[in-house]
């Protein structure tokens, strides 16, 4: 279950890698774009900004997410479907495929750009973002706490890993592959964040989400003192402002 409000607490900080994502997708010639895990919508909705004569239909499998898309909804130009985007198919070719922040929840990434790549049109193009932090501090301190025996036997193997993101080469390669021309990218962002361990705010929209799924409420309260606790030492606050690195990769490829 996503919590839409805890995701866009800090949505000035999530829209801007989505921004510098398609900044890179130089074509204006586009009528046929998808959102792939489009969560609530608002940053579907910026894509007519752009491109004001385009269909774009936004896919995510949140009920809760879509309960804030679907009033975005404008006839016969932005519309919200209901779909697990790894299957989720097209009804005609596409000029563009979009997905921010998503990839990152699916297994098989080879399969599913595959399935990707296979809904573009002949000049279509894929652009994608996802966090790179599975091998940051705040990676080891959720899995540093997920260790401690009193959570393992709950909480071992669930949610995001290292392996839910491969090596920005692994994409660069596999869309080569696949006949695709590759613009790739590594970006870190360091957020500024303010209030009470901020760290701890921002992956209770994201990545603590599944494994707080798994908990009784008041074991849910133990453990994000217990990984709040890491998160604090492993991110100081100085004069009120957290620093928080956090690392994405971007690659638009185009046929
Ligand atoms: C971190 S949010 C990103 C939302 C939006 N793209 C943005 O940038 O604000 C990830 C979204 O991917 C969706 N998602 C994850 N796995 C999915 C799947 N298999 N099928 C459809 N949506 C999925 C989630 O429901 C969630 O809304």
């Amino acid at each position: 279950m996503w919590n839409a409000a805890q995701y866009l607490k800090y949505s000035d900080e999530r829209s801007r890698p989505f921004n510098d994502l398609l900044s890179q997708v130089r074509t204006e010639d586009v009528l046929r774009i998808a959102d792939l895990g489009c969560g609530a919508g608002n940053l579907t909705r910026t894509l007519l900004e752009r491109w004001h004569g385009a269909h774009v239909i936004g896919v995510d499998r949140s009920h809760e997410m879509l309960a804030q898309a679907v009033p975005l909804s404008i006839s016969e130009q932005l519309e919200f479907e209901h779909a697990d985007i790894a299957e989720w198919s097209s009804k005609a070719p596409l000029d563009l495929i979009v997905s921010n922040a998503a990839l990152q929840w699916l297994d098989d990434h080879a399969g599913v750009l595959s399935h990707w790549v296979q809904m573009l049109c002949p000049t279509g193009t894929l652009a994608v973002q996802m966090p790179n932090r599975f091998r940051a501090v705040s990676q080891v301190a959720i899995e540093e706490t997920v260790a401690d025996p009193r959570w393992a036997t709950l909480l071992e193997s669930v949610g995001l890993h290292r392996q839910s993101v491969q090596p920005m080469l692994w994409y660069v390669h596999l869309l080569q592959d696949l006949g695709l021309t590759v613009n790739a990218w590594e970006t870190t962002y360091y957020h500024m964040l303010t209030g009470d361990n901020p760290v701890l705010e921002w992956l209770k929209g994201t990545a603590l989400r599944p494994l707080l799924e798994r908990l009784h409420d008041e074991d849910k309260v133990e453990f994000l003192a217990a990984v709040g606790e890491r998160l604090k030492e492993s991110y100081p606050a100085r004069d009120g402002v957290t620093v928080f690195p956090m690392p994405r990769m971007f690659f638009v490829a185009s046929r």
